[in-house]
């Protein structure tokens, strides 16, 4: 059985962010920059690669490197990797070092290191799979992922022998002009033989900026006799490495086109992917339509057969199948099948919309449950409310919910019928099948069937005992 532990070293300062976040939090597609490394390291098991295997490879959680801002990153990411802290930021072989205890204290103490950095967040399980089985197949020292860049960049640049045998990874900092020539680069993921690693890490030379780099590795081993250094060839577009936000929007960009690929390919259309932004953990049903100008953030869920935008955000939200979302924005909301909303509504936190509510244009709800089958056409408002199935609010109808210290409740039965311009003054109910005048400004609650109008509300009918019907009231118009 081998084992292998994998360390993700993120305690560097990012300065070239220039922010007061730690740099490997800063968002990609709606997840900090290590969750995506997470992800990548925690789909290794399930890839193609790995499939036969698996039952020869165990792995342990994650080791994350942090350092500056430890406690932040920390908070974010929580219990789903240990932790090491590099107290000074001495460069990447320095931030490896530091988990050398955490390392060993594994059991069963594994065989292979693989180790990646926190900012190249494109590196997918897939790829991670392929270095790692190449460097047991190969029983390799160190085997590194590199990729084939044809721009210059700042990647550490892979220096070959006439052989092809790699000597060193030259950092662009002190490569000569020749080097900077040199194509294949240097992605920062490493598989390292365990047994060697910690030895030949305290060999490490001191760079005049008091630097230990990791890369260094790769030319002690090639200069030791006898020792195998593999290397894989990787997609360029898989070791995008974030050290500043114009490389951020680049991989946003490469992220986003995978993201909206996987859902086209899953039965989701989007009709213009170039103005459509779904983040990383969103998840759609087939027959789903996405409109231009749309935004679908967060952990939202969106059902089958429904049509979201033009001009539409969501965020936080679960929405059912056959839902129609115009020209809107939905944040933290619930919305069950058959809901629609728009054009210009908005659905604030707590908004839960039942089977078929039609909430139309110019309407917000705020905490509220709103019953089946209610419909809400123009300029309404509700908040802080629960209202009933079956119900019609008004053009211009408002849930006077907060009268300035307070937020209060607001109850509207089954069947209701709340008259245009209607001001519900919380906390009030208005009793099922219940009905309120025009302009009516309601500041007692409504007895179910009754019929109310007038400012401030008063009783004009109330139903007959019974039969449900409604009699005429003594108080008239
Ligand atoms: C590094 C590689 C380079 C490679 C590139 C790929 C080195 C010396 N160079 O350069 O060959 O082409 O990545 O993306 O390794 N970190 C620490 N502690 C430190 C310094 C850095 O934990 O003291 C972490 C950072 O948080 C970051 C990662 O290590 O996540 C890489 O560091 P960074 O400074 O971005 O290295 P690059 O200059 O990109
Ligand atoms: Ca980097």
């Amino acid at each position: 059985m081998n084992t292998y532990a994998t360390v993700v070293l993120a305690a560097g300062k990012g300065t070239r962010m220039r922010s007061t976040l730690p740099k490997v939090l800063h968002s990609l597609a709606g997840e900090p920059l290590l969750s995506h490394v997470l992800n990548a390291i925690e789909a290794i098991p399930s890839s193609a690669v790995f499939a036969s295997h698996i039952a020869s490879i165990r792995s342990h959680h994650p080791i994350v490197v942090l350092g500056h801002q430890a406690a932040e990153v920390e908070k974010a990411i929580g219990e789903r990797c240990l932790y090491a802290i590099q107290e000074e930021q001495l460069g990447t072989g320095h931030a490896l070092m530091a988990t050398q205890h955490v390392v060993e204290s594994l059991n069963p103490l594994p065989q292979v290191v693989l180790v990646c950095y926190g900012d190249t967040p494109l590196v997918s399980g897939e790829m991670l799979a392929r270095v790692l089985v190449e460097h047991l197949a190969r029983q390799a020292t160190i085997t590194f992922l590199t990729a084939q860049a044809t721009l210059p960049s700042d990647f550490g640049r892979v220096v070959r022998d006439a052989d092809g045998r790699v000597l060193e990874i030259a950092e662009v900092k002190h490569a000569t002009k020749e080097q900077k020539q040199i194509n294949e680069v240097n992605s920062g993921v490493y598989c390292f033989n365990s047994n060697w690693l910690w030895p030949a890490l305290h060999n490490l030379p001191r760079h005049s900026s008091g630097e230990y780099y990791l890369t260094d590795l790769v030319r002690i081993a090639a200069s030791s006799w006898g020792l195998e250094i593999a290397t894989v060839i990787g997609k360029l577009e898989e070791t995008i490495g974030i050290n500043d936000r114009v490389q951020l929007a680049a991989a946003e960009q490469l992220l986003r086109r995978r993201i909206l690929e996987r859902h086209m390919y899953a039965g989701v259309t989007i009709i213009d992917p170039a103005t459509t932004y779904i983040d990383a953990k969103v998840t759609i049903g087939f027959d789903t339509v996405i409109l231009p100008g749309t935004m679908i953030t967060g952990k939202t869920s969106i059902g089958m057969s429904c049509c979201i935008g033009p001009g539409t955000t969501i965020d936080q939200s679960a929405i059912g199948d056959r839902c129609f979302i115009r020209n809107s924005v939905v944040e933290e909301a619930t919305l069950e099948d058959g809901v629609r909303v728009g054009p210009f509504s908005h659905c604030r936190p707590g908004a839960y919309l039942a089977h078929n509510v039609d909430m139309g244009n110019f309407a917000e709800v705020k905490n509220s449950y709103v019953g089946a089958g209610t419909q809400m056409h123009h300029f309404s408002y509700l908040g802080d409310a629960t209202v009933g199935e079956h119900v019609n609010i008004g053009a211009g109808s408002i849930t006077c919910n907060f009268d300035g210290e307070r937020k209060n409740h607001t109850d509207i039965g089954d069947g209701a019928f709340i008259g245009s311009g209607t001001m519900l003054i919380a906390p009030v109910k208005v009793g099922a099948h219940a009905q309120t005048g025009a302009g009516a400004v309601v500041n007692k609650d409504v007895p179910p069937g009754a019929v109310v109008v007038g400012v401030p509300a008063r009783l004009l009918r109330m139903p007959q005992a019974g039969d449900g019907s409604v009699k005429e009231g003594s108080e008239k118009e």
